[in-house]
């Protein structure tokens, strides 16, 4: 089989990220030039700043990518680029440096979608790992299950209704004073937590797939408010621990329902939040009980990162996916739409 190379950019959000992917499961190089710093400050992604950040960083993000994958950008044979959802200023960046380099190398552009490429995250440390597949995507943008049933197929069973799980992570850890970004920080604390609360786990209608998290960080709020009012002392720790052990009950139950419905025995974690060691410590321990296959990228390629867009793009390039250079941006682009 002809190599193939693919220099992948993602700047959908507050990471400038650049990778070179060989025949899509081959990562040799992944560069995250991470702006958390610069947002911590306002609690959170300021969409201006990360745009002017990624403008500033995303040309020798890009070289640092090709230097270490030692390879010249005459060698690409194709460029690939996150073109939604995500900021939309965030995302124009990534696109018009991957249109110039598509344009002035005369090699193909392949767009991609961020999701699509959180879930191929898991094509590429299990060389074995294929489709069909049932994914749990948890990002701070995103919580959907869907199933995979071939490479570059999407069918979303459910999703949040309101918030999504790393949003809800987020927001609990700003009102128990954990700073931006709180996924992280939730799950050190809740190692040290018990877990006293007993906070609402909201499955919905009986059949939904569905999620809905505002209730829940609703009642966190509630209960740190009337703690606060009462003058009772609140212990973070454990407020850590009872809110994530109701978001993942009801994340595994769901998983769960979907992949006996589908009759498709086997699990991918996706997205930010799946580099949670609780939710990976649990799922890995429902799996084992049911005897099914569970794949879970490293928490690297779980966060943000560029190498699983040059994945993503492979398979996609390999359908004959090609776009033109007038692919525009689209902030609330569908999974599985062009
Ligand atoms: O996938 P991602 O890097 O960016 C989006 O596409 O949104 O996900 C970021 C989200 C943030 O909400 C962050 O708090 C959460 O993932 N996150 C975590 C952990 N690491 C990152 N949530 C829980 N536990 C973690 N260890
Ligand atoms: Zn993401």
């Amino acid at each position: 089989m002809e190599e193939q190379r693919i220099l992948a950019i993602e700047s959908s959000c507050d990471e400038t990220a650049a990778a070179v992917v060989k025949n899509g499961r081959e990562v040799l190089s992944n560069i995250i030039s991470s702006q958390i710093a610069l947002h911590t400050v306002y609690g959170g992604v300021v969409p201006e700043i990360a745009s002017r950040k990624h403008v500033e960083n995303i040309d020798g993000v890009i070289m640092e990518a090709l230097q270490q994958a030692n390879v010249t950008l005459q060698e690409i044979d194709a460029v690939a680029v996150t073109y939604g959802p995500g900021l939309v200023g965030a995302l124009l960046v990534g696109l018009a440096e991957a249109k110039a380099l598509s344009f002035a190398l005369q090699k193909p552009l392949i767009g991609v979608h961020h999701i699509e490429g959180h879930i191929c995250a898991n094509y590429i440390e299990n060389k074995e790992f294929e489709p069909p597949f049932i994914s749990l995507v948890v990002s701070g943008g995103h919580t959907h299950i869907v199933y995979v049933p071939e490479y570059g197929k999407y069918e979303i069973l459910g999703k949040t209704r309101d918030d999504a799980v790393g949003e809800a992570y987020d927001k609990v850890a700003r009102a128990i004073g954990m700073g931006y970004p709180g996924g992280p920080k939730i799950d050190a604390a809740a190692k040290n937590g018990k877990e006293t609360i007993a906070f609402p786990r909201i499955f919905l209608e009986e059949n939904s797939y569905d999620f809905s998290f505002s209730g829940l960080k609703s009642a966190v709020l509630n209960y740190i408010n009337k703690a606060n009012m009462m003058g009772e002392k609140i212990i973070p720790e454990d407020v850590a621990a009872s809110f994530q052990a109701a978001v993942i009950d009801v994340l595994l139950e769901k998983t769960m329902r979907a992949v006996e419905q589908k009759g498709v025995y086997k699990i991918a974690l996706a997205g930010g939040v799946a580099s949670n060691s609780a939710l990976r410590q649990r799922m890995k321990e429902e799996c084992q009980k049911r005897g099914y296959t569970l794949n879970i990228p490293s928490p690297i390629f779980c966060t943000d990162n560029a190498a699983m867009i040059g994945c993503a793009a492979y398979y996609e390039y390999q359908k004959g996916i090609r776009d033109s250079l007038d692919l525009n941006a689209n902030p609330s682009l569908k999974l599985g739409e062009r």
